[in-house]
């Protein structure tokens, strides 16, 4: 029996969708060994903190969170001497030496590359004492190979290149979750043949950079021959993130037009409006070819919406600069933007660069812009109002119990009440019709319909 049999433990994950089916997997792992989840820290013997370090403020917060739970007892009744408090991802993959100075309580610190191993930190930790640190520069496997725990049964992710090749000046990642290496097209199809068989019914394929999918693997097979392979088993809704708009082919694009499953939204990050700032982000392309990039996806589909992602403040960003970037997000029409103030990074190029405009004048233009953003998503949303649309349902939505809520083809969250007689639990999981009464900037209401 494993010594892990019928211990508690909490999960926290912060970051990106990585970082979350990371933690699907560390769950799933758990419980193979006979683990129990518990939703808060009071109840749990094993604490895990799965990490981000992509701004600033992500670690702040992790180390506050992390020393805040030093003097919460064990739950009643543990034959542990003292909580295990783990900590990983990319913080850990970064600090590992310097954490268990700064953090004395803290018992495991693994890294993004090897969460396989976290089991036997676990029971050394338990058995030993002491400090459990293994973090490695690569490796060989991938997570996606250990059991799974899903946060929804019906929707799963589905990595298919782990680690980046970018070096995009301003970014940490790929110091902390190393150089990119691709799955194999059959392993990602058979998995992708799997999750279906298990009743999922939405598949995101996920990357660092999902558009260089192939470059490292024998034969170099393309992002798009994986689209085709998971389209193929049926799934009812296939999503991908993300995409690096220089390697977006039109191969891609036109799929768009072919797979009925392919979902019409694209979350394309466009980081900048300016071509200096692009330039000195590393991004290697241009305003004008991200341009052409949306307007040949909306050729092959008109309807298609898109997200992306924005850095405001990037070192030796000028009133023209930033302007070029309302301009284009103006002129794309995002159905949601994600935007972020720089944070410098320490060991990126970027840090060493010049960069003296006052936070001032950072936040007056972060505030127009998601002034912007929010009248663009609102004027988007509109577009949907007298439809009907396919809803996945996740849930009852968080303020009102009668009420659904969900997500469209279009990736846009609706809301609409539970007709008479209808229980969620009855209906979650599926996909139902909602015929859209009204459209705010954030999300869609209306009627669901009975068949
Ligand atoms: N500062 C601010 N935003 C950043 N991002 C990545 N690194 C930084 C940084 N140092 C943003 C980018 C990326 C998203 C996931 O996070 O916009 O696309
Ligand atoms: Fe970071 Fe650029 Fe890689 Fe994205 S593509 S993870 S922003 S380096």
């Amino acid at each position: 029996m494993s010594m892990l049999s019928q211990k508690t433990f909490c999960l926290y994950t912060y970051g990106c969708q990585m970082n979350e089916h990371d933690s699907e997997r560390i769950a799933g792992m758990l419980e193979s060994h006979g683990a129990v989840q518990v939703s808060s820290v009071e109840q749990a013997e094993i604490a895990i903190f799965v990490t981000c370090c992509i701004r600033e403020a992500a670690d702040v917060r992790l180390m506050g969170q992390v020393a805040s739970i030093k003097n919460i007892p064990l739950p009643q009744g543990s034959e542990l001497s003292k909580r295990i408090v783990c900590i990983g991802g990319c913080i850990g993959q970064r600090d590992a030496e310097k954490l268990p100075e700064a953090l004395p309580h803290v018992d495991v610190v693994f890294g993004t590359q090897n969460i396989e191993h976290l089991v036997s930190l676990i029971e050394a930790a338990i058995i030993q004492g002491g400090h459990q640190v293994e973090v490695l520069d690569s490796s060989t496997s991938f997570s996606t190979e250990l059991p799974s725990k899903r946060v929804h049964p019906w929707s799963a992710w589905l990595p298919v290149t782990v680690g980046c090749n970018n070096f995009c000046t301003y970014c940490i990642v790929p110091y902390v979750r190393g150089r990119e290496r691709s799955r194999t097209l059959e392993d990602v199809v058979e998995e992708a043949r799997g999750l279906v068989a298990d009743g999922v019914k939405e598949i995101t394929l996920l990357g660092q950079n999902v558009n260089s999918y192939g470059r490292d693997l024998y034969g170099e097979p393309r992002f798009a021959d994986v689209l085709r392979g998971v389209a193929e088993t049926g799934v009812e809704r296939l999503r991908f993130a993300t995409s690096h708009p220089k390697d977006l082919t039109r191969e891609v694009i036109e799929l768009y037009g072919s797979l009925g499953n392919l979902m019409p939204s694209l979350h394309l990050p466009v980081q900048s409006g300016s071509d200096a700032i692009l330039k000195a982000m590393n991004r290697r392309y241009t305003a004008e070819h991200y341009l052409g990039l949306i307007e040949e996806v909306r050729k092959v589909n008109p309807d298609i919406s898109f997200s992306t992602d924005i850095i405001v403040g990037f070192p030796g960003e000028t009133e023209e600069d930033f302007q070029a970037t309302y301009d284009l997000v103006e002129r794309v029409g995002y159905s949601q933007v994600f935007t972020f103030i720089y944070s410098r990074r320490e060991g990126t190029p970027a840090a060493s660069m010049q960069d003296d405009t006052p936070h001032e004048v950072i936040q007056r233009r972060f505030d127009s812009l998601v002034d912007l953003v929010q009248e663009n998503a609102f004027a988007q949303n509109q577009r949907f109002v007298g439809r009907t649309v396919d809803v996945l349902v996740e849930g009852a939505s968080k303020r009102d119990e009668r009420v659904l809520a969900g997500h469209s083809p279009h990736n846009i969250t609706v809301h609409a009440p539970l007709p008479e007689g209808v229980r969620i639990d009855d209906i979650v999981g599926t996909v139902v019709p909602v015929r859209i009464d009204e459209a705010k900037a954030w999300y869609l209401s209306g009627a669901m319909l009975r068949d």
